[in-house]
């Protein structure tokens, strides 16, 4: 079960695509990422109202896109309407709004892993049983999926399905500036710890390596903050430009 990368492979995983040069979370972005030299694909999902599961960073689609509202209050067929390329560069317009479904799709044909967020799971309520309803349905070997949260209560419960998928929690800054987290119980079921980047140090790195978890901190673009995190000897760097930093 555990992943804990002793191979000092450092793994880039590529943060909602490659969202510095493309529209984040598009499937033009997840293109450009999956025939680059990445390990992971990085994504984030919601809920629409008509329980259909969506890749897209914020709540509503008011930054990534030319429409506003908010995505649990929103159907599919309306989120569809919306241009959600327009607002990076004119050159990306016509770019959609993905289904979780159809970012399955994509990876199939790709060796790397998808590493999937759920956003504010607390605010969609059963949403743990459908992410795993719909990958189990799906094709993708269960070894080429890790899902992660900031919410540790919707991970012990993906956990507690006992269908065999990596976890990861996230670590913020502003939750954990002060103290580290408990690593010991994290490790009871989740493989990844991912924190934010300002909070690794060889104490954290440490403590979490003696619990096997993994470590991934984010969102590291710059080339000096990336050397020196692989040389505290992070197991991975989620970036927004995984082929630059290094
Ligand atoms: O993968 C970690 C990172 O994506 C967490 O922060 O806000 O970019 O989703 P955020
Ligand atoms: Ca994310």
């Amino acid at each position: 079960m555990t992943i804990y990368n002793n191979e000092n492979k450092l793994i880039l995983v590529a943060h909602r695509g490659i969202a510095t040069y493309f529209p984040e979370n598009t499937m033009i972005a997840f293109k450009a990422a999956l025939v680059s030299d990445i390990d992971i694909l990085e994504i984030d999902i919601h809920r629409t109202s008509d329980n259909h599961l969506v890749v897209i960073h914020d709540d509503s689609i008011d930054r990534t896109s030319n429409g506003s509202g908010k995505i649990k209050d929103m159907n599919l067929a309306e989120l569809q309407q919306f241009d959600y390329g327009i607002t990076k560069d004119k050159q990306f317009a016509g770019a959609t709004i993905p289904t979780l479904d159809e970012v399955i799709n994509l990876i199939q044909d790709y060796h790397q892993k998808l590493l999937i967020e759920l956003k504010q799971p607390q605010n969609y309520p059963g949403i743990e049983s459908e992410l795993i309803d719909a990958l189990n349905a799906s094709d993708l070997p269960k070894n080429k999926v890790i899902v992660q949260s900031f919410n540790q209560k919707s991970m012990k419960k993906i956990f507690d399905m006992n269908e065999g998928y990596e976890l990861g929690v996230l670590i913020s800054k502003k939750k954990y500036w002060y103290k580290l987290p408990l690593f010991k119980s994290i490790a009871a079921y989740a493989d990844y710890v991912n924190p934010n980047y300002a909070l690794v140090t060889e104490k954290f790195l440490k403590n979490a390596h003696q619990y096997k978890l993994s470590v991934m901190p984010y969102t590291v673009n710059e080339h000096e903050q990336a050397k020196a995190l692989q040389k505290l000897g992070v197991d991975g760097l989620i970036s927004d430009n995984p082929n630059d930093i290094l």
